[in-house]
């Protein structure tokens, strides 16, 4: 139950963003036509779940009235071309395996299809598209505008879309018709306050533990952590789940706040390890390059020694080394992931450079780094004193070596 995948019967500190979701797309119960929805917010401020909700229950209230709603939810983060998109939304609807678009076709054809699929269906169809930045950062806005403008095409049926973001400034990249249809309507999710969360974080450790397990302090540490980090209730949520599971595995009977202090940190390496696994081959090398030089010296390194050291691991590699402008601009894409700092330092006459600090445990994030392929053969050796150790420990041997 403290699972990202479950989904709560209720959702205390989002009433009101229930009551307006489900107000803008209500007159489809009358057969009224419902306004396009726009919900943005930051991660894990419920979006998702909210709208998960009002579906459930505007469906349950359309089926008891006979009213013809019908609802399609897309993920854009795992459909997220144009083809895949209008393809996913036809065969949802489709009834008969004869029904369905496969792939290979003209992109027109597929919209014609879908077009089709969706009159036979009839009534209100919402068609809600989460992470719907997604799909423009990877396909444009092409396909957004075909279904916002699909309506003039439909006799028996009518389409509304409502798109959830966490990106707030994603409209900006829109072409205007398809902004202004998008955003008929407009809602904000703010991010939780510690006080919410702890409600949140209650609800669950109620259905999740026995009584008596959750230490006082615990849920509280939970929330304080998690709106240090923007007011994330899936973070809450995992640093629970997570301090849950050290307490397992200590084998302690109660869940303490030192639990959730380990979770924290155990929780902050593994994203870090996370964001380093996920990017661009260069700027491996070159946070392989920076932590290899920090590791030496134990202070900040300068560019020039970091470029010098990069270019060295690039060239061992088979890499034809880039640029040093294009090093430095890894470098600021680095710091703004959090993940190094660099200062501006002056070096007589004028000159200037800067002095890189590193954020991240070193321990940690050089094996995750060496783990990659591309980066094997830079790697140090293993722990090589490892099978002894096992052997020396076996309960199993017995006698002298
Ligand atoms: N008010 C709430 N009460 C109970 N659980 C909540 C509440 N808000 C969010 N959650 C839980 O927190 C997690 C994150 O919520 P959700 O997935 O809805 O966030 P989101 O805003 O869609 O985030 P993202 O932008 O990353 O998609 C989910 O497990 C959800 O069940
Ligand atoms: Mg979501």
């Amino acid at each position: 139950m403290l699972r990202d995948s479950y989904v709560p019967a209720r959702l205390p500190h989002r009433d009101a963003e229930i009551r307006q979701v489900a107000e803008v797309l209500a007159p489809a119960l009358r057969g009224d036509v419902p306004s396009n929805l726009l919900i943005y917010g930051k991660i894990g401020t419920g979006k998702t779940a909210v709208v998960t909700q009002v579906r459930q229950d505007l469906q349950r209230r359309a089926d008891a009235a006979d009213a013809k709603l019908a609802f399609i939810s897309v993920n854009c983060g795992n459909v997220d071309t144009a083809y895949s998109l209008l393809q996913n939304v036809g065969n949802t609807l489709a009834r008969a395996d004869t029904d369905r678009i496969p792939t290979g076709w003209s992109l027109d054809r597929v919209q014609a299809a879908m077009r089709r699929l969706m009159e036979t269906k009839g009534g209100t169809i919402v068609l809600v598209l989460d992470e719907i930045d997604r799909l423009v950062a990877r396909s444009g806005d092409n396909v957004l505008y075909t279904l916002a403008q699909i309506n003039t095409e439909l006799d028996g049926a009518r389409l509304v879309l409502v798109g959830i973001s966490n990106d707030l400034k994603f409209t900006n990249h829109l072409d205007a018709r398809v902004r202004s249809r998008l955003n008929e309507e407009k809602i904000l999710f703010e991010p939780y306050r510690a006080p919410q969360l702890q409600d949140i974080l209650a609800d669950r450790a109620r259905v999740a533990f026995r009584e008596g397990v959750v230490d006082p302090g615990v849920i509280e540490l939970c929330a304080a952590y998690a709106q240090l980090e923007s007011g994330d209730a899936r973070r809450a949520l995992a640093l629970l789940r997570l301090a849950a599971e050290m307490a397992e595995r200590d084998r302690a009977k109660r869940i303490t706040r030192d639990h959730v202090v380990k979770a924290k940190n155990r929780l902050e390496k593994d994203i870090i390890v996370d964001c380093c696994r996920s990017l661009p081959p260069h700027c491996k090398v070159l946070l392989y390059a920076i932590l290899q030089a920090y590791e030496r010296r134990r202070t900040g390194v300068l560019t020039g020694e970091v470029y010098d050291n990069y270019k060295r691991l690039a060239e061992r590699l088979g890499l034809p080394p880039l640029h040093a402008r294009s090093i430095s601009n890894y470098v600021s894409e680095l710091e703004s992931l959090g993940l190094i700092r660099a200062t501006i330092v002056s070096r007589g006459r004028g000159g200037r450079t800067r002095e890189i600090q590193v954020d991240v445990p070193i321990s940690e994030t050089m094996p995750a780094l060496e783990e990659d392929p591309l980066l094997a053969p830079i790697g140090r050796p293993k722990n090589r004193g490892q099978t002894l150790l096992t052997n020396f420990d076996n309960p199993a041997r017995t006698g002298p070596f």
